[in-house]
């Protein structure tokens, strides 16, 4: 019998706990591969993990973290590089979309915090460990809500106009810049970084506050197009792995297709300016590696 494909290589996942990120885990354990979950809550943490040895994967090992805090997604960083391990694969995955707008106790509105700068932190400081592995792939987990994102630099925080999406797809366009100015930058490494839309899922995403009643009723509407939690990874795990992707970085990849972002997400000196932006938000710093 042939060694599972992934044997020897560590995955990190963050909110590996629901949905995508679950379904990626499990996708990743069952192929070999050693998973570092990175997660809010231990209980499920230990729920999860159990299922990834449950598929035969290595022993996973557990972060726990609350992403909507720099100070805390920077922690986690230093913990995953105090474990020594190369990082062979980062699935920068866990999100969030709320109803009503939520300061952090650092200042940032949750979802901008949780989506997009506690991946650009994270990643910021595992290259070092992404560069010890052989042809290291970053996938940031986008949406294709991106297209409908407003960007507006004066007003991060969302303090002047707060709707469900606003700072949701402002979030993704960002994990697109982040992907694209990253690609840029780590040109002539092995470390490849692409963006994913994993398409519509039926997850937990947007239901967290609602009353059973409403999930219900949601999960029933969302059953009607969404596809199942199961199928989850499909897009996730292909840019992570398919062997067509070898050397591809910088590109948005929907449905497992590498596709051209609209015009919007390929302002590339809006990028570099949210890149700037971002390094003294997070206080984390490009470093060449
Ligand atoms: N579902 C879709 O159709 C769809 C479409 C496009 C893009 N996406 C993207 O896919 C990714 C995963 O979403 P999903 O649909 O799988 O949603 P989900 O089922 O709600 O899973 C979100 C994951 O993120 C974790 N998370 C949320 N806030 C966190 C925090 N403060 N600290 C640490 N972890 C946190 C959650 O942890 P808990 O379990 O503790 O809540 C959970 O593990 C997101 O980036 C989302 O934007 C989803």
């Amino acid at each position: 019998m042939s060694p599972p494909k992934l044997a020897g290589k560590n995955a990190v996942v963050t909110g590996p706990t629901s949905g995508i990120g679950r379904a990626t885990a499990l996708a990743l354990a069952g192929a070999g591969a050693r998973v570092i979950l990175v997660a809010r809550s231990s209980e499920k943490c230990a729920t999860v993990a159990q299922r990834l040895r449950d598929v035969g994967g290595p022993e996973p090992i557990t972060i726990i973290a609350d992403l909507s805090l720099l100070s805390e997604a920077k922690r986690a960083a230093d913990e995953i590089l105090a474990i020594d391990l190369p990082i062979d694969v980062l699935i920068n995955n866990a999100g969030v979309v709320n109803r009503h707008r939520i300061l952090t106790s650092e200042g940032l509105e949750q979802t901008m915090a949780v989506n997009y700068f506690a991946p650009f932190a994270m990643t910021l400081k595992l290259l070092p460990a992404l560069r010890r592995a052989e042809r290291a792939r970053i996938v940031n987990v986008t949406s294709n809500s991106y297209a409908i994102a407003r960007l507006d630099f004066d007003d991060l925080t969302f303090e002047r106009r707060y709707w469900m999406l606003g700072p949701y797809s402002a979030s993704k366009l960002g994990n697109i810049y982040f992907t694209r100015e990253l690609a840029r930058r780590l040109e002539g490494t092995d470390i490849t970084v692409n963006a994913t839309h994993p398409g519509l899922i039926f997850t937990n995403l947007g239901l967290g506050n609602n009353s059973h009643f409403a999930k219900k009723l949601i999960g029933a509407i969302w059953g009607l197009f969404a596809k199942d939690e199961s199928e989850g990874h499909t897009c996730v795990f292909w840019a992570a792995t398919s062997p067509e992707l070898e050397g591809v970085s910088g590109k948005y990849i929907a449905d497992s297709k590498v596709t051209a972002p609209k015009p919007i997400a390929r302002r590339d000196e809006i990028a570099r300016r949210l890149w700037e932006v971002s390094e003294s938000t997070t206080g984390v710093r490009w470093e060449a590696v």
